[in-house]
């Protein structure tokens, strides 16, 4: 069955007017069998002579993908082992495998022969815009990792991906940053975001756009929302006094900053009792929407465990909140009032709308707003499920689908701050990933890390382990065991009949194992559960490894009897190997790409990660090669280092120490004259005292001391 979905794109305008917004409002998704839905809809509104042409039209789109189809499929055949999965991977054979309802629900989108991109699912998936006035380290690396892995996930099935990324460049302290480096803030901020930009693509973020809240397209489009709320009066300008988080440019109300005992819940620094005329966003307006929101809608906010913390707040009452600022100019005008810069808050969470054009004409990509899913951490949670949403409102756009926010990692128990000085910066995560490989090091991220409500803490012990136990022991091992018998037992073809779907030893029904954890490997990922989702790919792998010990492979090489036993023994291996695979692909995006090459894991690059996890995609005939994916490598200490060379140093420090005690003790162990003694040891004290007064060896009474010592010790040995 073939589904449509439906877009209502924004008519032309510049700035966005009522129309405009009631039609980006309507971009909701209606699913219809393609045929009966256009069919119904055609036949009660067309006079007969637009019925004919239609008709023609129609016809000349089924022969257009039926070109299409052949088209495809000659091209397809050309690959030998492409071909061989083709013949076992027709439609008909996809319906009867098709997994549960949940993969089906994913494969609807995917369908379309000539895989029209209008037909396609899309999805927005975004991170926080990153602050240029930080260095990047392990939060944004990780964050950025999580939505990364979302997005290659839902490519994988094929839905039209736009994966945003960006910085956040504006407010006091960049201004103020730059001015301490006598430089423009512009310039400030054009050298960080490309370290940030730079640092994304080394860690293999695939980002699609990275916005810059300086770039033009931004601050035009930010302008032209907020004229729009000015004049429907949800931006008003007024005055504020209230308590005052220097630090993060945010005003709390008195409950709020009594509760925090006026000082910045995230610096710990005092609060500032300020007043200000200022422009501001009614967000008390938005309350019982809001409210509504977070209280009906249980996918809006995830993990749900934020839910109560923000709904509490809400129900505290909203207060209309300032947009805009006089204290800095580092900032976007505010529309017919340039002595008010936007505040930064609504000038970054604008970025998200931004960025795909909301505000400008015919701007195709308006086509994936609401986002699917905007991933962060918990303490950014407030401005992306409450301030967000009610600013959407107030433009009558629709709200986000998701706002994920997971919490932290923190070092030894402690969160990671500036001022403790813990956090895994840079330097520290090149060595980890250099030393463990991109994909090594994104696994522990993805499988460790705080994606729910509890923080995660980092420890180098704990990527050894994980990295040592589910890549090098089990995944590792189980792919260059199973390949390694294949190349010795049959020339590295895949046997003739292996793939016959009645064998089955020791109970192992191989094809439900699979189709379940592939069940529940994409129910994971459509819930950002990326740790369930690599277990379920684990818990393939070991039972493969179980099912080697119990089969004995090796034993059954032996005897010329078992020979086409072996073969379907190691068939179900690879086969179960190739799914799990699949399954890990948007967590080891390189490492599955390297085995790809190997053993076939798919038929092509477009076929949608439901269809290639189903039960029997190698044929036999097929050739591969054996696989050594992760190699066995020594433990880094905390801070990335070399456990080994830093023993080895230690050691080397240890043994200098020892001899240099050992010539002292022989030194001391020298016995000179008592009157000799008595010298030394005057002017000794003479010298420490010289020397805690400040003196040092280059001056001329400490040298004179020195000088005096060495010839009493001389003489007395002599
Ligand atoms: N510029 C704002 C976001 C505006 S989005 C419209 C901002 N920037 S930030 O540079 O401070 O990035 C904050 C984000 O970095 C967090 O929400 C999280 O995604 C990531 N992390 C920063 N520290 C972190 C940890 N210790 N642990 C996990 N992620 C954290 O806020």
């Amino acid at each position: 069955m073939l589904y449509v979905r439906v877009i209502y794109l924004t008519s032309p305008t510049t700035t966005i007017n009522k129309r405009t917004t009631r039609l980006m409002m309507n971009s909701v998704y209606y699913s219809y069998p393609t045929t009966t839905a256009t069919r119904s809809f055609r036949t009660s509104s067309s006079p007969p002579a637009a019925q004919q042409q239609q008709q023609q039209q129609q016809q000349q789109q089924q022969r257009r993908r039926q070109q299409l189809h052949k088209q495809s499929f000659s091209i397809l055949t050309k690959s030998i082992n492409t071909r061989l999965m083709i013949g076992r991977r027709r439609t008909s054979d996809c319906k009867n495998d098709s997994l549960s309802t949940i993969m089906t629900e994913a494969t609807q989108n995917n369908n379309n022969i000539d895989g029209n991109a209008r037909t396609k699912k899309t999805i927005m998936v975004t991170t926080p815009i990153y602050y240029v006035n930080d260095k990047p380290h392990i939060g944004h690396v990780y964050t950025s990792t999580v939505a990364d892995i979302y997005a290659r996930y839902k490519r994988l099935q094929n839905d039209d991906v736009f994966f945003l990324t960006g910085t956040d460049e504006h407010g006091l302290k960049v201004e103020q940053s730059a001015e301490k480096r006598k430089i423009t803030p512009k310039a400030l901020a054009d050298e960080n975001s490309a370290i940030f930009r730079d640092v994304m693509k080394e860690n293999d973020i695939s980002f699609d756009d990275f916005i810059r809240t300086t770039d033009e397209r931004h601050t035009k489009q930010v302008q032209s929302f907020v004229e729009k709320l000015l004049k429907t009066g949800d931006v008003y300008l007024g005055k504020f006094e209230g308590w005052y988080d220097e630090g993060q440019e945010e005003y709390y109300t008195e409950t709020k900053a009594k509760e925090n005992n006026y000082e910045s819940p995230i610096s710990g620094k005092p609060m500032v009792r300020m007043e200000e005329e200022n422009y501001y966003f009614k967000l008390s307006k938005y309350q019982d929407k809001v409210k509504q929101l977070l209280e009906t809608n249980d996918s809006f906010l995830t993990p749900k465990e934020r839910k109560n913390e923000l709904l509490q707040r809400v129900n505290d009452g909203l207060n209309d909140v300032p947009i805009s600022r006089t204290n800095f100019t580092w900032g976007i005008p505010m529309p017919g009032d340039e002595k008010h810069v936007i505040y930064v808050w609504i000038d970054a969470l604008m970025n998200y709308i931004t960025a795909i054009g909301m505000a400008e004409e015919n701007n195709e990509k308006q086509k994936y707003w609401p986002a699917s899913v905007h991933v962060m951490a918990k303490e950014i949670s407030w401005f992306h499920a409450v301030i967000w949403p009610a600013v959407l409102m107030a433009l009558d756009l629709p709200i986000p689908s998701r706002v994920h926010a997971h919490g932290f990692w923190i070092r030894e128990g402690r969160k990671m701050s500036k001022s403790l000085g813990n956090f895994v910066d840079l330097t520290v995560l090149n060595k980890f990933s250099n030393h463990y490989g991109m994909d090594g090091f994104r696994y522990y991220l993805a499988t460790e890390g705080p994606i729910g409500a509890q923080d995660a803490n980092f420890a180098s012990s704990r990527v050894q382990e994980v990295y040592g136990t589910d890549l090098v022991n089990t995944f590792g091992n189980s792919t260059s065991r199973t390949t390694a018998m294949c190349e010795k037992y049959f020339d590295g073809f895949i046997p003739e009949k292996s793939n016959d779907a009645t064998k089955m030893f020791k109970g192992y029904n191989w094809k439900s194992i699979c189709k379940e954890e592939a069940a529940n490997a994409i129910r994971a990922y459509e819930n950002l559960e990326l740790n369930k989702a690599t277990q379920a790919a684990m818990r393939i792998i070991t039972k493969v490894d179980l099912f080697i010990t119990e089969t004995e492979p090796f034993r059954m090489a032996k005897d010329p009897n078992e020979r086409e036993n072996l073969g379907c023994v190691l068939y179900q291996c690879l086969e179960a190997l190739r799914i799990a695979a699949c399954i890990l692909e948007p967590v080891l995006p390189n490492k599955v790409k390297e085995m790809h090459e190997s053993l076939p894991l798919y038929k092509s690059e477009t076929q949608p990660l439901t269809e290639r996890v189903v039960w029997g995609g190698l044929q036999p005939g097929m050739k591969i090669s054996k696989l050594a994916l992760f190699p066995r490598v020594d433990e880094l200490n905390e801070n990335g280092e070399n456990k080994e060379t830093e023993t080895a140093a230690a050691a080397e420090i240890i043994a200098n120490k020892k001899s240099t005690e050992k010539k002292t003790k022989t030194k001391v162990e020298k016995v000179y004259s008592p009157e000799t003694q008595a010298l030394i040891d005057v002017q000794g004290q003479l010298i420490r005292s010289m020397k805690e007064s400040g003196r040092t060896n280059e001056d001329l009474e400490v040298a004179e001391a020195v000088k005096k010592l060495k010839e009493l010790k001389a003489s007395s040995s002599d």
